[in-house]
């Protein structure tokens, strides 16, 4: 007989330790190994049922994806649920998880999947509350409130689902561990069986998985490895915008991003985010500047704007919402050294309108003409988009992708692009300005339009 194994886990990355230690080695996290009793290895199993297959030989058709019609859902995988496949859906708390599963489990049992909800947080009652309001009461789709794993399986053998959810993994346990529910040995080893529960039924799983403000967690980061998929479902608390990104996908490239928005009836899909983000725009105000910036693979043209204001204060404050904050420093350094304008005894807010981020370098350029259209009270035109990586000397980088950036403008109706001098294209439909330096930027849109206005 086997004995257990007694080992020290590490509570904030996972890594097993064979001793205690004050700091974890892996993670350099103080005070976070924690005693754990490893589980007894299973005794050599009987022989495989496994048979290799010339590769082409290998049936793929029953691995095809079904869809959750949740267009957004979709697009981040790929077509959407494989069989057999585990995704683990993480994010902060309240950020709408719970609502986001509930709607893409009503989409597969209205196609005819039989889907099992497994709300280990919340009752029963409250989730068929939530589904009422957001119109999800499939007859295909089953709802229990457990959190005990061996329940679990009891659950998933009684309705033999297609696709089980499971809301959240950090409150089942398995009460064979002796580990603390939601603890790292309890979330991987559940995770772990559910993970060869799915494998052995050909039955999706979802695995809700909590991430707090750090993006550390007893949670997602310990299951990367384990499952199949990882989403990562984010947003501003204060904004109904929600955006789902794979950050892993064994069956697609990671680099879709699905935009929703939060309403009274649920999450809803956002076909068009630029036109979105732009919506509330106020042309003519100087500080505002639009910038096609590139989210994954989806361009996205989104409003940087900025306030330059007079300060008393001795040192000036330097304020960046969606914005990189090193990269905001660096474009007001290149505007007092190379541009000629002084923002010492100023103070800068920069934001990205509408709860959406741009830390890209390509919109660097839009935040530069920005900061020198509040600096000087000038609005840079309506119909102009800029976008290129600023280099130290003031010189100004093309990025990658221009011509999808730049066709995404046209489409919204945008006439002018002011992009670096290298910029390799022509577009049919848009003016494509080349400049070589933020300073020649910055005197086409600022001080000519400023002659302009004067002359007129
Ligand atoms: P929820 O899905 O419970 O978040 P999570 O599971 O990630 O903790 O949703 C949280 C918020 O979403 C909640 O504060 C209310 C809001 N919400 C809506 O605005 N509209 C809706 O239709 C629903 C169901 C929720
Ligand atoms: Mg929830």
């Amino acid at each position: 007989m086997r004995r257990a194994r007694t080992t020290y886990r590490c509570q904030a990355c996972g890594a097993e330790e064979p001793k205690w230690a004050g700091r974890c080695a892996a993670c350099e996290a103080w005070g976070s190994l924690v005693e754990e009793r490893a589980a007894v290895a299973p005794e050599p199993s009987a022989p495989s049922q496994a048979v290799p297959l010339p590769i082409a030989e290998v049936d793929a058709a029953a691995w095809a994806p079904a869809a959750t019609h949740l267009a957004e859902l979709d697009r981040v995988l790929q077509g959407g649920l494989v069989p057999g496949s585990v995704t683990v859906l993480g994010g902060e708390p309240g950020i709408g998880k719970s609502t986001l599963l509930l709607q893409a489990l009503a989409g597969l049992a209205e196609a005819g999947l039989r889907c099992l909800y497994v709300t280990a947080e919340e009752s029963s009652q409250q989730v068929r509350l939530r589904a009422e309001r957001l119109g999800a009461l499939p007859p295909h789709l089953w709802l229990v409130s457990d959190t005990a794993l061996p329940h679990l399986r009891d659950h998933i053998e009684s309705v033999v689902p297609d696709v089980v959810a499971i809301d959240s993994i950090q409150t089942v346990f398995d009460p064979e561990l002796s580990a603390a529910p939601g603890s790292v040995a309890q979330v991987r080893e559940c995770a772990h069986r559910l993970v060869r529960l799915s494998k052995e039924r050909t039955m999706s799983t979802v695995l809700v998985g909590h991430v707090t403000k750090e993006g550390s967690l007893a949670g997602p980061r310990v299951l990367e490895h384990l499952v199949d998929t990882v989403l990562s479902f984010e947003g501003e608390r204060h904004h109904a915008l929600r955006l789902l990104r794979a950050v892993k996908h064994r069956f697609g490239a990671t680099d879709e991003l699905g935009l929703f928005e939060m309403t009274d009836g649920g999450l809803e899909s956002v076909p068009d985010p630029s036109a979105l983000f732009l919506a509330d725009r106020r042309p003519g105000t100087p500080g505002s500047v639009v910038a096609p910036v590139l989210e994954g693979n989806r361009p996205l043209l989104v409003e940087v704007q900025a306030l330059v204001a007079r300060t008393q204060l001795p040192s000036p404050r330097r304020s960046a919402q969606g914005l990189d904050g090193g990269r905001l420093a660096l474009v007001i350094a290149v505007l007092q050294q190379h541009v000629e304008l002084p923002f010492a005894e100023h103070d800068v807010h920069s934001v990205v309108a509408g709860g959406v981020r741009a830390v890209e370098p390509g919109a660097d350029l839009a935040l530069a003409l920005a900061l020198a259209s509040s600096r000087r009270g000038v609005a840079i035109p309506a119909d102009v988009v800029a976008c290129g990586e600023v280099g130290l000397g003031g010189e100004l980088r093309q990025v990658h992708q221009t011509a999808r950036r730049l066709a995404e403008a046209a489409r919204l109706g945008f006439r002018r692009a002011v992009v670096p001098f290298s910029a390799p294209l022509e577009l049919p439909d848009i003016e494509v300005v080349r400049v070589q330096t933020l300073r020649e930027a910055v005197q086409l849109l600022c001080d000519d339009e400023l002659g302009r206005r004067r002359a007129s």
